[in-house]
Protein backbone atom coordinates (compact mmCIF):
# COMPACT_ATOMS: atom_id res chain seq x y z
CA UNK A 1 0.00 0.00 0.00
CA UNK A 2 1.42 3.53 -0.63
CA UNK A 3 1.97 5.90 1.88
CA UNK A 4 -0.29 9.15 2.62
CA UNK A 5 0.87 11.77 0.17
CA UNK A 6 2.72 14.36 1.69
CA UNK A 7 1.36 17.86 1.68
CA UNK A 8 3.14 21.01 1.02
CA UNK A 9 3.45 23.47 4.32
CA UNK A 10 5.36 25.88 3.08
CA UNK A 11 3.66 28.08 0.72
CA UNK A 12 6.76 29.49 -0.98
CA UNK A 13 7.41 26.43 -2.08
CA UNK A 14 4.00 25.32 -3.25
CA UNK A 15 3.68 28.30 -5.18
CA UNK A 16 6.72 28.28 -7.17
CA UNK A 17 5.67 24.46 -7.97
CA UNK A 18 3.05 25.60 -9.48
CA UNK A 19 4.41 28.41 -11.64
CA UNK A 20 6.82 25.66 -12.43
CA UNK A 21 4.36 23.00 -14.04
CA UNK A 22 1.97 26.33 -15.53
CA UNK A 23 5.54 26.49 -17.87
CA UNK A 24 5.69 25.24 -20.99
CA UNK A 25 6.43 21.47 -21.05
CA UNK A 26 10.08 20.92 -22.25
CA UNK A 27 10.43 16.95 -22.01
CA UNK A 28 6.91 15.20 -22.58
CA UNK A 29 7.71 11.11 -21.78
CA UNK A 30 4.22 9.39 -22.99
CA UNK A 31 3.18 5.54 -22.25
CA UNK A 32 7.26 4.50 -22.96
CA UNK A 33 7.85 1.08 -23.68
CA UNK A 34 11.19 -0.44 -24.13
CA UNK A 35 11.87 -4.03 -24.38
CA UNK A 36 15.26 -6.17 -24.59
CA UNK A 37 15.59 -9.40 -26.41
CA UNK A 38 16.11 -12.10 -23.53
CA UNK A 39 15.61 -16.07 -23.45
CA UNK A 40 14.57 -16.00 -27.27
CA UNK A 41 11.57 -13.66 -26.32
CA UNK A 42 11.13 -10.17 -25.15
CA UNK A 43 11.60 -8.78 -21.71
CA UNK A 44 9.81 -5.62 -20.91
CA UNK A 45 12.10 -3.22 -19.10
CA UNK A 46 10.15 0.16 -19.36
CA UNK A 47 5.86 -0.20 -19.24
CA UNK A 48 4.24 2.69 -20.42
CA UNK A 49 6.28 5.04 -18.37
CA UNK A 50 4.70 9.12 -19.07
CA UNK A 51 5.27 12.01 -16.88
CA UNK A 52 6.30 15.41 -17.69
CA UNK A 53 8.95 18.31 -17.39
CA UNK A 54 8.55 21.51 -17.57
CA UNK A 55 11.19 24.91 -18.58
CA UNK A 56 14.07 25.00 -15.70
CA UNK A 57 12.42 21.99 -13.95
CA UNK A 58 15.12 19.86 -12.56
CA UNK A 59 13.94 16.30 -11.95
CA UNK A 60 15.87 13.74 -10.54
CA UNK A 61 14.60 9.84 -11.03
CA UNK A 62 15.17 7.27 -8.65
CA UNK A 63 14.21 3.92 -8.24
CA UNK A 64 16.12 0.60 -6.83
CA UNK A 65 18.73 -1.07 -9.18
CA UNK A 66 18.37 -2.39 -12.53
CA UNK A 67 14.80 -0.86 -12.76
CA UNK A 68 15.53 1.12 -15.99
CA UNK A 69 16.50 4.28 -15.24
CA UNK A 70 19.68 4.53 -17.33
CA UNK A 71 17.49 2.31 -20.28
CA UNK A 72 15.05 5.54 -19.86
CA UNK A 73 17.49 8.04 -20.14
CA UNK A 74 19.20 6.28 -22.67
CA UNK A 75 16.23 5.69 -24.71
CA UNK A 76 15.56 10.03 -23.84
CA UNK A 77 18.92 10.58 -25.80
CA UNK A 78 18.08 8.97 -28.75
CA UNK A 79 20.80 6.28 -28.07
CA UNK A 80 18.17 3.58 -27.64
CA UNK A 81 15.02 3.15 -29.87
CA UNK A 82 11.71 2.71 -28.00
CA UNK A 83 9.29 0.18 -28.60
CA UNK A 84 6.35 1.85 -27.91
CA UNK A 85 4.99 5.11 -27.24
CA UNK A 86 6.03 8.57 -27.70
CA UNK A 87 9.32 11.27 -26.54
CA UNK A 88 8.98 14.66 -27.45
CA UNK A 89 11.50 17.78 -26.75
CA UNK A 90 9.65 21.31 -27.08
CA UNK A 91 7.12 19.07 -28.87
CA UNK A 92 8.79 17.36 -31.98
CA UNK A 93 9.21 13.44 -31.39
CA UNK A 94 12.84 12.25 -30.21
CA UNK A 95 13.81 9.96 -33.61
CA UNK A 96 17.43 9.30 -32.19
CA UNK A 97 20.09 12.03 -30.79
CA UNK A 98 19.73 15.77 -31.52
CA UNK A 99 21.60 18.88 -30.27
CA UNK A 100 18.45 19.90 -28.34
CA UNK A 101 19.61 16.88 -25.48
CA UNK A 102 23.07 16.52 -24.41
CA UNK A 103 24.12 13.87 -21.90
CA UNK A 104 26.94 13.42 -19.26
CA UNK A 105 27.52 9.81 -18.03
CA UNK A 106 28.80 8.71 -14.54
CA UNK A 107 32.21 7.07 -15.72
CA UNK A 108 35.05 9.65 -17.16
CA UNK A 109 34.33 10.19 -20.76
CA UNK A 110 36.06 12.98 -21.97
CA UNK A 111 38.64 12.72 -24.72
CA UNK A 112 41.90 11.68 -23.64
CA UNK A 113 43.69 12.88 -26.59
CA UNK A 114 42.00 16.02 -26.59
CA UNK A 115 42.89 19.27 -24.50
CA UNK A 116 40.13 20.25 -21.63
CA UNK A 117 39.00 23.14 -24.09
CA UNK A 118 39.19 20.39 -27.45
CA UNK A 119 36.50 18.55 -25.21
CA UNK A 120 34.53 21.78 -24.87
CA UNK A 121 34.61 22.71 -28.43
CA UNK A 122 34.02 19.09 -29.72
CA UNK A 123 30.22 19.58 -30.00
CA UNK A 124 30.61 22.87 -31.25
CA UNK A 125 33.03 21.57 -34.12
CA UNK A 126 30.87 19.06 -35.36
CA UNK A 127 27.94 21.58 -35.34
CA UNK A 128 30.33 23.28 -38.08
CA UNK A 129 30.89 26.05 -36.16
CA UNK A 130 33.86 27.80 -36.84
CA UNK A 131 37.13 27.24 -34.75
CA UNK A 132 37.54 31.36 -33.63
CA UNK A 133 33.85 31.19 -32.77
CA UNK A 134 33.93 27.68 -31.26
CA UNK A 135 36.96 28.36 -28.92
CA UNK A 136 35.26 31.54 -27.72
CA UNK A 137 31.84 29.65 -26.75
CA UNK A 138 34.01 26.85 -24.90
CA UNK A 139 36.11 29.44 -23.33
CA UNK A 140 32.85 30.86 -21.40
CA UNK A 141 31.68 27.22 -20.90
CA UNK A 142 34.85 26.61 -19.38
CA UNK A 143 34.75 29.86 -17.06
CA UNK A 144 31.03 28.69 -16.08
CA UNK A 145 32.27 25.46 -14.56
CA UNK A 146 35.69 27.49 -12.80
CA UNK A 147 38.03 25.40 -15.76
CA UNK A 148 39.03 28.29 -17.55
CA UNK A 149 42.46 28.03 -16.43
CA UNK A 150 42.60 24.78 -17.33
CA UNK A 151 41.51 24.76 -20.60
CA UNK A 152 45.19 23.40 -22.18
CA UNK A 153 45.20 20.83 -19.99
CA UNK A 154 44.48 16.83 -20.52
CA UNK A 155 41.94 15.08 -19.02
CA UNK A 156 44.30 13.02 -17.12
CA UNK A 157 46.10 16.17 -15.34
CA UNK A 158 42.52 16.72 -13.88
CA UNK A 159 40.62 15.48 -10.36
CA UNK A 160 37.29 13.31 -10.90
CA UNK A 161 35.43 16.45 -9.73
CA UNK A 162 37.00 18.68 -12.52
CA UNK A 163 36.33 15.86 -15.21
CA UNK A 164 33.12 15.98 -14.19
CA UNK A 165 32.63 19.67 -14.85
CA UNK A 166 34.45 19.35 -18.31
CA UNK A 167 31.92 16.75 -19.42
CA UNK A 168 28.77 19.36 -17.83
CA UNK A 169 31.01 22.19 -19.85
CA UNK A 170 30.85 20.02 -23.35
CA UNK A 171 27.56 18.93 -22.89
CA UNK A 172 26.21 22.79 -21.87
CA UNK A 173 27.98 24.11 -24.74
CA UNK A 174 25.65 22.92 -27.54
CA UNK A 175 23.02 24.57 -25.46
CA UNK A 176 20.56 21.78 -25.30
CA UNK A 177 17.10 22.54 -23.95
CA UNK A 178 17.31 19.21 -21.70
CA UNK A 179 20.42 17.76 -19.62
CA UNK A 180 19.98 14.09 -19.05
CA UNK A 181 22.43 13.33 -16.24
CA UNK A 182 22.97 9.60 -15.53
CA UNK A 183 24.58 9.34 -11.97
CA UNK A 184 27.27 11.76 -12.91
CA UNK A 185 28.55 12.19 -8.86
CA UNK A 186 28.45 8.74 -7.89
CA UNK A 187 32.51 8.07 -8.83
CA UNK A 188 33.46 10.93 -7.07
CA UNK A 189 34.21 11.08 -2.82
CA UNK A 190 31.51 12.30 -0.39
CA UNK A 191 33.06 15.89 -0.15
CA UNK A 192 33.77 16.32 -4.36
CA UNK A 193 30.70 15.11 -4.64
CA UNK A 194 28.84 17.83 -2.25
CA UNK A 195 30.97 20.75 -4.25
CA UNK A 196 29.47 19.24 -7.27
CA UNK A 197 26.18 19.50 -6.24
CA UNK A 198 26.15 22.54 -5.14
CA UNK A 199 27.99 23.77 -8.12
CA UNK A 200 25.25 21.88 -10.82
CA UNK A 201 22.36 24.11 -9.01
CA UNK A 202 24.58 27.32 -9.32
CA UNK A 203 25.40 26.83 -12.47
CA UNK A 204 21.29 25.55 -13.37
CA UNK A 205 20.47 29.30 -12.08
CA UNK A 206 22.19 30.80 -14.72
CA UNK A 207 21.08 28.99 -17.64
CA UNK A 208 17.92 27.98 -19.56
CA UNK A 209 17.74 23.92 -19.29
CA UNK A 210 15.79 21.37 -18.22
CA UNK A 211 18.02 18.77 -16.08
CA UNK A 212 17.04 15.21 -15.78
CA UNK A 213 19.32 13.66 -13.30
CA UNK A 214 19.88 10.10 -12.28
CA UNK A 215 20.41 9.04 -9.14
CA UNK A 216 21.00 6.06 -6.15
CA UNK A 217 21.07 8.57 -3.36
CA UNK A 218 18.04 9.82 -2.15
CA UNK A 219 19.60 12.45 -0.27
CA UNK A 220 21.16 14.03 -3.50
CA UNK A 221 18.02 13.66 -5.19
CA UNK A 222 16.07 15.90 -2.25
CA UNK A 223 19.23 18.39 -2.86
CA UNK A 224 18.69 18.65 -6.20
CA UNK A 225 15.11 18.23 -7.80
CA UNK A 226 12.16 20.22 -7.70
CA UNK A 227 10.30 16.58 -8.37
CA UNK A 228 11.75 13.32 -7.97
CA UNK A 229 10.20 10.67 -10.02
CA UNK A 230 10.50 6.80 -8.75
CA UNK A 231 10.37 4.40 -10.49
CA UNK A 232 9.83 0.54 -9.69
CA UNK A 233 11.46 -2.92 -11.14
CA UNK A 234 10.22 -5.72 -13.28
CA UNK A 235 8.92 -4.02 -15.45
CA UNK A 236 9.86 -0.13 -14.83
CA UNK A 237 6.72 2.11 -13.89
CA UNK A 238 6.25 5.06 -12.29
CA UNK A 239 5.18 4.57 -8.58
CA UNK A 240 4.98 8.07 -7.86
CA UNK A 241 6.42 11.23 -8.79
CA UNK A 242 6.87 13.43 -5.53
CA UNK A 243 7.13 17.20 -5.19
CA UNK A 244 10.41 18.47 -3.14
CA UNK A 245 9.01 20.38 0.28
CA UNK A 246 11.91 23.18 -0.13
CA UNK A 247 13.07 25.61 -2.40
CA UNK A 248 15.93 24.82 -4.33
CA UNK A 249 19.66 25.76 -2.93
CA UNK A 250 21.33 25.15 0.89
CA UNK A 251 18.88 22.83 1.43
CA UNK A 252 18.85 21.61 5.42
CA UNK A 253 18.24 17.71 5.17
CA UNK A 254 17.04 17.73 8.34
CA UNK A 255 14.32 19.86 8.07
CA UNK A 256 11.01 18.05 9.24
CA UNK A 257 9.55 18.76 5.33
CA UNK A 258 12.59 16.93 3.75
CA UNK A 259 12.61 14.32 6.50
CA UNK A 260 9.41 13.07 6.01
CA UNK A 261 10.04 13.26 1.89
CA UNK A 262 13.02 10.88 3.03
CA UNK A 263 10.77 8.59 4.47
CA UNK A 264 8.50 8.15 1.46
CA UNK A 265 10.98 8.03 -0.44
CA UNK A 266 12.84 5.26 0.98
CA UNK A 267 9.54 3.47 1.72
CA UNK A 268 9.04 2.95 -2.05
CA UNK A 269 12.50 1.89 -2.77
CA UNK A 270 12.54 -0.59 0.53
CA UNK A 271 9.20 -2.01 -0.78
CA UNK A 272 10.79 -2.78 -3.80
CA UNK A 273 13.63 -3.77 -2.98
CA UNK A 274 11.76 -6.45 -0.10
CA UNK A 275 10.00 -7.18 -3.03
CA UNK A 276 12.94 -8.37 -5.40
CA UNK A 277 14.99 -9.98 -2.44
CA UNK A 278 11.56 -12.51 -2.29
CA UNK A 279 11.59 -13.20 -6.03
CA UNK A 280 15.48 -13.49 -6.37
CA UNK A 281 17.24 -16.93 -6.30
CA UNK A 282 18.24 -17.32 -2.47
CA UNK A 283 22.19 -16.54 -2.41
CA UNK A 284 23.85 -19.69 -2.13
CA UNK A 285 25.54 -21.29 0.99
CA UNK A 286 29.11 -19.78 1.98
CA UNK A 287 31.56 -22.64 1.83
CA UNK A 288 34.60 -22.53 3.62
CA UNK A 289 37.54 -22.49 0.94
CA UNK A 290 40.70 -22.07 2.92
CA UNK A 291 42.31 -24.76 5.40
CA UNK A 292 41.77 -22.68 8.71
CA UNK A 293 44.06 -25.10 10.83
CA UNK A 294 43.64 -21.58 13.39
CA UNK A 295 40.31 -22.42 14.56
CA UNK A 296 38.88 -19.03 15.79
CA UNK A 297 35.30 -20.54 16.11
N1 LIG B 1 21.45 -3.46 -24.09
C1 LIG B 1 20.78 -4.26 -23.25
N2 LIG B 1 20.41 -5.51 -23.62
C2 LIG B 1 19.72 -6.32 -22.80
N3 LIG B 1 19.32 -5.98 -21.55
C3 LIG B 1 19.66 -4.74 -21.12
C4 LIG B 1 20.41 -3.82 -21.94
N4 LIG B 1 20.57 -2.66 -21.24
C5 LIG B 1 19.98 -2.87 -20.04
N5 LIG B 1 19.43 -4.10 -19.97
C6 LIG B 1 18.69 -4.65 -18.84
O1 LIG B 1 17.67 -3.75 -18.51
C7 LIG B 1 17.49 -3.67 -17.10
C8 LIG B 1 17.56 -2.23 -16.67
O2 LIG B 1 18.90 -1.78 -16.81
P1 LIG B 1 19.34 -0.29 -16.50
O3 LIG B 1 20.79 -0.22 -16.69
O4 LIG B 1 18.48 0.64 -17.29
O5 LIG B 1 18.94 -0.18 -14.95
P2 LIG B 1 19.31 0.96 -13.91
O6 LIG B 1 18.07 1.29 -13.16
O7 LIG B 1 20.04 2.06 -14.58
O8 LIG B 1 20.31 0.16 -12.93
P3 LIG B 1 21.47 0.73 -11.98
O9 LIG B 1 20.75 1.44 -10.86
O10 LIG B 1 22.18 -0.48 -11.51
O11 LIG B 1 22.31 1.66 -12.80
C9 LIG B 1 18.56 -4.56 -16.49
O12 LIG B 1 17.97 -5.79 -16.13
C10 LIG B 1 19.56 -4.72 -17.58
O13 LIG B 1 20.19 -5.97 -17.50
MG1 LIG C 1 21.98 2.85 -14.39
Amino acid sequence: MNPAPLHLVDKNVSARLERLKARAPMLEVKDLVKTFPADGGERVILNRVSFVTHRREFLCVVGPSGCGKSTLIRTIAGLEKANGGEIRVVGEPVHGPGPDRAMVFQGYTLFPWLTVLGNVMFGLRMADKEREGAEREATQWLDLVGLKAYAQSYPHQLSGGMKQRVAIARALAIQPRVLLMDEPFSALDARTRAKMQAYLIDIWRKIDVTIVFITHDLDEALLLADRVLVLKANPGEVVELLDVPALPGGRDLSAPALRAAHDRLESFIHAQEQKNAVEDDPLPPVVRLADVTDNVD
